[in-house]
């Protein structure tokens, strides 16, 4: 029997890559910068290690190394993107745009190349504008990396945040192609995303050109972030999957933004979803807020676990506030 639907452009991943620092920092290492421990850390976040970037890897490397590997492992070449969008809070310089520095390194000069800023909701937000881009007609193929350097927005006196967060980078390319209109077919199937700003002190950095003229240090209260989170995540994760009519059951890998084991958990129990179908990263990267979840994305994809045809649900929820899902055909 033929497939009678009528088609449509979707954005379909055909591949993945990241990069990590070579330096790892375990709770131990953390244990002689701040007053903390491994014990500490681990129970309340379920980190134990994080990459931390050295004076010659930043964001704009580590993005480009992990788009090189998302080229290559779609068999692509850089000479078929025509857009790329990077999702930072932490770029090389204010400006020019992250994008445009790789764009130069990969080689690029044609297409238009920008950066997204929605803190850890980064990767979700530049997903779902990626999408927006190609089932417009306006893109054809995109790289979309999530590249961040928080180590250098890190107050090291501070053990509140930075036995939190590591660096690293991770990137997908996406490919517009007309497919039959079925959940069944490849492809980003929903996108959401949402913010709150009355929330924007909750989790923010204390510096920035217009202001304080300096780069600025992250600042967070912590249990207010955790309050909304559960909360925020479950409800857009629902809202996806039912504008896409399917079920948590329907969904064969969470890919959650990596802030805290607990969030997860939490988020999980909510929802009625058995944790062997999370994919999580955060106890050897630590929270590395928008690359975080192409960094998980990529590890799965690797050791076998995510596989072609299989449904996947990607959420965060950040600084803003921010927070998204998008949920995808591999
Ligand atoms: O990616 C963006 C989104 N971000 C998040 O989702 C983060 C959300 N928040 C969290 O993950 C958690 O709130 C934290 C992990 C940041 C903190 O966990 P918590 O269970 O909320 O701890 P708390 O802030 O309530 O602190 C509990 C205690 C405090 O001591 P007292 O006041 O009870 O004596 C802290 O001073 O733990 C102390 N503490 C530490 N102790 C050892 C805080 N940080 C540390 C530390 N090591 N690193």
């Amino acid at each position: 029997m033929t497939d009678t639907k009528p088609l449509v452009r979707r954005s379909v991943i055909m591949g993945s890559g990241s990069a990590l620092p070579l330096r790892i920092m375990t709770n131990a290492d953390m244990s002689k910068v701040v007053d903390t421990s491994d014990e500490w850390i681990v129970e309340r976040t379920g980190i134990k290690a994080r990459h931390i970037a050295s004076d010659s890897e930043t964001t704009r490397s580590l993005g480009a190394d992990a788009a090189r590997r998302a080229l290559e492992h779609a068999g692509m070449t850089a000479q078929d993107v025509d857009l790329i969008i990077v999702a930072t809070s932490t770029p090389d310089q204010t400006f020019p745009a992250t994008a445009t520095l790789i764009q130069a390194d990969l080689g690029i000069t044609r297409g238009a190349a920008f950066d997204i800023q929605a803190v850890c909701s980064g990767f979700v937000y530049a997903l779902a504008m990626a999408d927006a881009m190609i089932k417009a007609g306006q893109a054809g193929c995109v790289l979309v990396i999530g590249s961040e350097t928080f180590s250098r927005i890190l107050d090291w006196t501070d053990r509140t945040t930075c036995v939190l967060f590591g660096d690293g980078a991770g990137a997908v390319v996406l490919r517009g192609e007309m497919v039959p209109d079925s959940p069944a077919s490849r492809g980003i199937q929903v996108t959401r995303i949402r913010s709150d700003g009355r929330y924007h002190d909750k989790l923010y950095v204390d510096g920035g050109p217009s202001t304080t003229k300096t780069v600025g240090h992250l600042r967070m209260e912590g249990r207010e972030v955790f309050k909304h989170a559960v909360t925020n995540i479950a409800s857009i994760m629902d809202e996806a999957m039912t504008e896409a009519g399917i079920a948590p059951k329907d969904v064969d890998w969470f890919v959650p933004h990596q802030a805290n084991r607990r969030i997860l958990e939490g988020t999980a129990r909510k929802l009625g979803i058995s944790e062997d179908r999370i994919v999580m990263t955060l106890d050897r990267h630590g929270n590395t807020s928008a690359a975080s979840i192409p960094l998980a994305f990529d590890v799965a994809i690797r050791d076998g676990r995510i596989k072609k045809g299989n449904m996947v649900l990607f959420e965060a929820m950040g600084g803003g506030f921010t927070w998204g899902a998008v949920l995808a055909r591999y």
